[in-house]
């Protein structure tokens, strides 16, 4: 670590998932951080040890893993204990708004209810550092053709998982207002790139078009986000849990807006040069029924993070979409254990139902 706050222990909630692996593995091996890493995680579907296969090895005294639920204040007060944890880095989280929908209970527990765990027994600890939570940009609704979001934008969540997102930043706030507890959140937009499950609009057109499956484009397809390549984010949260002001929320984006079906053949260009399938995978396209509630656009202005902190994306989308779909191309045994479920079982054979 260069500079800033300095972390020992350091808990990172659902590091077996596709932001808190990719996360873990920048920390170990990009960050310069020193400190031990204990990657808490509950293994759901969307949490696999796969992506951070032989890292214990790797890391012998300084990375671990242990699966527990953050709803659990009993399991959370043991592992606080024995790792002497004095930093939080909080990623847990149902995260496919698409399940929301159709079942929302989950993500009442795991994201309300596993967030006041967590700052409940993170404000029991001392020394504390700080307690710095990952969110989404999805809690300030959705824009209009114009606008961008902004830190000080009036919270409008419309779906279950947003909602819930929402109601996990209100607590994380009232934790530092009313506690003291050291805190800070980010915002941020889609993140793609390296170990998404295959449920988000990125890899599922990757892996569907690379086997001639359909291309399934919700209403017209004209719906935008702000893509943001994942390595990117993680070097935004490592740069705000060193240096940013205790009490603050910085918004994080990666500068891309792209409409879906254009992100959709974009995927299909560079498919189409790299496996030179018999006709274009554009055919695969499909327009199917649109989501309910689905917000039409979001934008971010992440000027705060790049005035007060420096923080810029380096990747563009053009750059980090090839990236990442030749990520997925090269790690067929990755892909083909996460499509067929093998990972369920491999995770049951080592740890359990
Ligand atoms: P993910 O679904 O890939 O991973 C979530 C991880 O949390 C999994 O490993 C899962 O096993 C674990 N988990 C779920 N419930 C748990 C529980 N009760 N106890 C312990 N672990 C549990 O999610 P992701 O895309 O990596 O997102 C990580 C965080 O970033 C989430 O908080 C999400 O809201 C936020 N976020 C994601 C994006 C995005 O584009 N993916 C964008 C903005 C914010
Ligand atoms: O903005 C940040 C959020 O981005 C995160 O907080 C969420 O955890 C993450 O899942 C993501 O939410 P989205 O709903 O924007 O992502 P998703 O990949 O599900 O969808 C991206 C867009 O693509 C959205 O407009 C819906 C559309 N879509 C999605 C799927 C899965 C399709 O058109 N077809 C699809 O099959």
């Amino acid at each position: 670590m260069t500079s800033g706050r300095q972390f020992d222990n350091l808990l990172v909630t659902g590091g077996c998932g596709f932001i808190g692996s990719n996360l873990i593995h920048y920390l170990l091996k990009k960050s310069g951080f020193q400190g031990k890493i204990i990657n808490l995680d509950k293994l759901t579907y969307a949490g696999n040890p796969l992506n951070l296969k032989g890292l214990e090895k790797e890391f012998p005294g300084r990375y671990f893993f242990v699966r527990a639920d953050i709803c659990d204040l009993e399991a959370l007060d043991k592992i606080f204990t024995q790792y002497e944890v004095d930093a939080v880095c909080h990623l847990a989280a149902e995260s496919h708004v698409d399940r929301s929908i159709k079942k929302p209970a989950e993500f009442i527990f795991t994201n309300i209810v596993g967030t006041f765990s967590l700052l409940e027994i993170s404000r029991s600890r001392s020394p504390f550092s700080l307690f710095h939570h990952v969110s989404t940009d999805e809690v300030y609704g959705s824009l209009g053709p114009e606008g961008l979001f902004r830190e000080t934008t009036p919270y409008h969540p419309n779906s279950p998982y947003s909602a819930s997102k929402a109601s996990s930043d209100h607590l994380v706030r009232a934790y530092h207002e009313t506690y003291g507890l050291p805190v800070t959140v980010s915002n941020c937009s889609n993140n793609y790139g390296p170990y998404q499950f295959p449920e988000k609009l990125i890899p599922l057109m990757i892996l569907n078009g690379a086997e001639g499956k359909p291309l399934p484009v919700y209403g017209d397809g004209k719906n935008v986000r702000d893509w943001l390549y994942v390595e990117d984010h993680c070097n935004a949260i490592w740069t705000i849990m060193r240096k940013g002001r205790t009490g603050e929320t910085y918004n994080i984006g990666g500068n891309s807006e792209v409409e879906n079906l254009a992100v959709v053949n974009a995927i299909c260009s560079i498919l189409d040069q790299a496996i030179t399938p018999s006709r274009s995978c554009r055919e695969l396209i499909t327009f199917v029924k649109d989501r309910p509630g689905h917000d039409w656009r979001y934008a971010i202005d992440f000027s705060k993070l790049n005035k007060e902190l420096g923080w810029s994306p380096a990747e563009s989308f053009t750059t980090g979409l090839e990236k990442t779909v030749k990520w997925y191309l090269a790690n067929s045994e990755w892909t083909k254990s996460v499509k067929s479920g093998e990972y369920l079982k491999w995770i049951e054979e080592h740890y359990g139902k």
